[in-house]
């Protein structure tokens, strides 16, 4: 993990302001918070006002105006702007989602990193922990025919049971708007490694199911989970992992 620690007394203050000349009626105000570890200075917000005609769509079409035209040094992770790389998450109006789908329209933005995570820069989460948690459920297949060069073939109703799990692209959305996740992030896997460790327990190809379950039978990696169901309702992709999580639990009682 990286080591990071804010300055001492920290609270976050009015940063700098930016106005674009133009029609205030016609401009969004977008609220970014700021903080770089190396200025030994403590985190701020700092405001654009923006003419809505220069923007795109997204909120991270209005992220990339800003850096490209105002502030080159703000930082924020992006890729594919599409939804699939998982990388550009961050909270906005309070609803962690990935910036590259979520509209605009008009409203005034407020942006800040995914909650509870150490911030390495701006909106930069330090997520070395969670991809730790991630390698601990051995997220590959462990197929049933051991060195076999022959394609594994699924019959329909065993590759359906993937749909709604192999949608996830690890943006941590989930697990950073859970209360268990804030509280218990070293020990609780969270709904994000969560739903990644069912979608292999229910591959029919994969045959460490029982190993899998026993793995996460566990106070903390797996009973943390309290189905406050915040993880289902901030899935930009419209995944369920308080779901995942509960058929996980019955696996337990069952299998
Ligand atoms: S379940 Fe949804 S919110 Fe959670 S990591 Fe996957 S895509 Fe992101
Ligand atoms: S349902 Fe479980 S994993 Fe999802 S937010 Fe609630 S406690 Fe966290
Ligand atoms: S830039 Fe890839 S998900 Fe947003």
């Amino acid at each position: 993990m990286v080591e990071l620690t804010l300055p001492r007394n920290s609270v976050v203050k009015q940063g700098k302001t930016f106005r674009e000349k133009g029609d205030k009626e016609k401009q969004v105000k977008i609220d970014v918070y700021r903080w770089n570890r190396d200025s030994g200075k403590n985190p701020c917000i700092d405001t654009f006002w923006i003419n809505v005609k220069n923007l795109g769509p997204m909120v991270l079409d209005a992220l990339n105006y800003i850096k490209n035209n105002i502030d080159p040094t703000i930082t924020f992770r992006r890729s594919c702007r599409e939804g699939i790389c998982g990388s550009c998450s961050m909270n906005v109006n309070g609803v962690n989602t990935l910036a590259c789908l979520k509209p605009i329209q008009g409203k005034d933005l407020k942006i800040f990193p995914l909650p509870h995570m150490r911030v390495i820069k701006d909106l930069i989460p330090d997520l070395s922990e969670f991809y730790k948690q991630y390698k601990s459920i051995k997220p590959w297949l462990r197929p049933k025919q051991k060195n076999s060069k022959k394609e594994i073939l699924q019959s329909p109703e065993d590759r359906k049971k993937l749909d709604g799990l192999y949608e996830c692209v690890l943006c941590a959305c989930c697990s950073t708007s859970c209360p268990s996740y804030w509280w218990n992030s070293e020990k609780f896997l969270g709904p994000a490694i969560l739903l990644q460790a069912y979608r292999f327990i229910v591959d029919s190809r994969d045959r460490d199911k029982k190993k899998r379950l026993e793995m996460l039978n566990d106070a903390f990696k797996l009973y943390r989970c309290h189905t406050i169901m915040n993880c289902t309702k901030t899935c930009p992709k419209n995944l369920n992992p308080a779901k995942a999580i509960s058929s996980i639990k019955k696996m337990q009682i069952t299998n």
